[in-house]
């Protein structure tokens, strides 16, 4: 199959792509947080598809992409109070609500759940495209599965190419992490993956959130977990990643006593003469976290280079944006963190 790619700017990017989702193609489509790997959420034989390019275990279930916000009722029941407020406070935005699932969603696009996750986009083309194929798009991240995400077309076609039908280009992608996940389904809100919409929006319209346990940890892959995805090897270049907290000169120190040629040092712009002589890669400014997470992604997949030894990261810490930053880059690195403070 050859992949074409059309611009968001093209005037009939939006009628082909409708076209290709109606009749059970596969397109790729931007969105605010990275791009999707997108299919008919309503067609078994569609989103079968989207399971084989990406190379994705059955029991993942996807998010269903909506035009507007009130089209969770064609979807979702018993819906929540909440998750009006929420869609009132951050759609169309990087938000993903788990609901009740309607019986309309076919099982293959929830991996059998009696949940679905749900979200209104903030990318004006992609939502004229749901709205004119008439149905939800699913779509996981366009990137083959348990590499890093894909935030711009060109890391979907390195990806996909020749699997897909259309890639639409939309530019690289604004937010850079995928969206903020909330299960609105038992008695408390829980955070399932930290994204775009920090904890503390969250918590400033319920009032409560409870931190999902594979947030913060590396969750075993028997466990059972709240969402599947979780459990697997997530963003990771072939090479292994560490960790390295601390001060900038603590860090520094820590890392040029451990660097060996082949090594690498992801940091933040703001650091990189220090690292002169260690092939640094800057993949934004530690102070302002927004370039961090818009960059992330694509730095980690100019470090997916099987030639590579060790990289050496540096993680921006707090709360806010930085919370989903910290979280993909602990889950690229498994969770192995040093503190150049207390360690030599
Ligand atoms: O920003 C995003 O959310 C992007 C763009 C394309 O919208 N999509 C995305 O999809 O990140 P994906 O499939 O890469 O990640 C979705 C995560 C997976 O970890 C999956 O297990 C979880 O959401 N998930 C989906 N439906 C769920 C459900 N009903 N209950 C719990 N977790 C769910
Ligand atoms: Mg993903």
């Amino acid at each position: 199959m050859q992949t074409r790619i059309l611009s968001t700017k093209d005037s009939n990017t939006i009628a082909v792509a409708a076209e290709i989702i109606k009749s059970n193609g596969l397109v790729a489509i931007p969105t605010e947080t990275v791009y999707g790997l997108g299919a008919n959420g309503l067609s078994e034989e569609a989103v079968a598809k989207i399971f084989v390019a990406k190379g994705r275990p059955q029991d993942n279930p996807l998010i269903l992409h909506v035009a507007q916000p009130r089209d969770i009722e064609r979807f979702c029941r018993d819906i929540p109070k909440a998750a009006y407020a929420l869609a009132d406070a951050f759609w169309p935005g990087p938000l993903t609500m788990v609901l009740p699932v309607h019986p309309c969603v076919p099982k293959c696009t929830t991996a059998g759940l009696p949940t679905v996750g749900v979200r209104c986009p903030d990318n004006d083309v992609t939502r004229q495209i749901i709205a004119l194929a008439g149905v939800p798009i699913a779509a996981p991240s366009a990137n083959i599965s348990g590499k890093p995400s894909t935030t711009t077309a060109e890391h979907v076609l390195h990806d996909h190419d020749g699997k897909l039908d259309l890639i639409v280009d939309g530019g690289p992608c604004r937010v850079g992490v995928e969206s903020t996940i909330v299960d609105l389904t038992e008695a408390r809100p829980r955070l399932l993956r930290p994204g775009g919409i920090t904890p503390e929006q969250l918590i400033a319209v319920l009032g409560d959130l409870v931190v999902d346990k594979a947030v913060t940890a590396q969750i075993d892959k028997d466990e059972v977990v709240k969402a599947p995805g979780m459990k697997y090897k997530h963003y990771a270049p072939q090479s292994d990643v560490i960790i390295v907290s601390g001060s900038r000169e603590k860090a520094a120190e820590y890392i040029h006593r451990h660097y060996k040629e082949n090594d690498r040092v992801l940091c933040f712009e703001e650091e990189l003469p220090l690292y002169s002589d260690c092939k640094p890669l800057a993949y934004g400014r530690e102070g302002d976290v927004s370039t961090l997470s818009a960059g992330l992604f694509a730095a980690l997949r100019e470090l997916d280079d099987p030639g590579i030894g060790i990289v050496y990261a540096r993680c921006p810490e707090g709360g806010g944006v930085a919370y989903a930053v910290q979280n993909r880059l602990k889950k690229a690195a498994a969770f192995r963190i040093v503190n150049a403070e207390v360690e030599v």
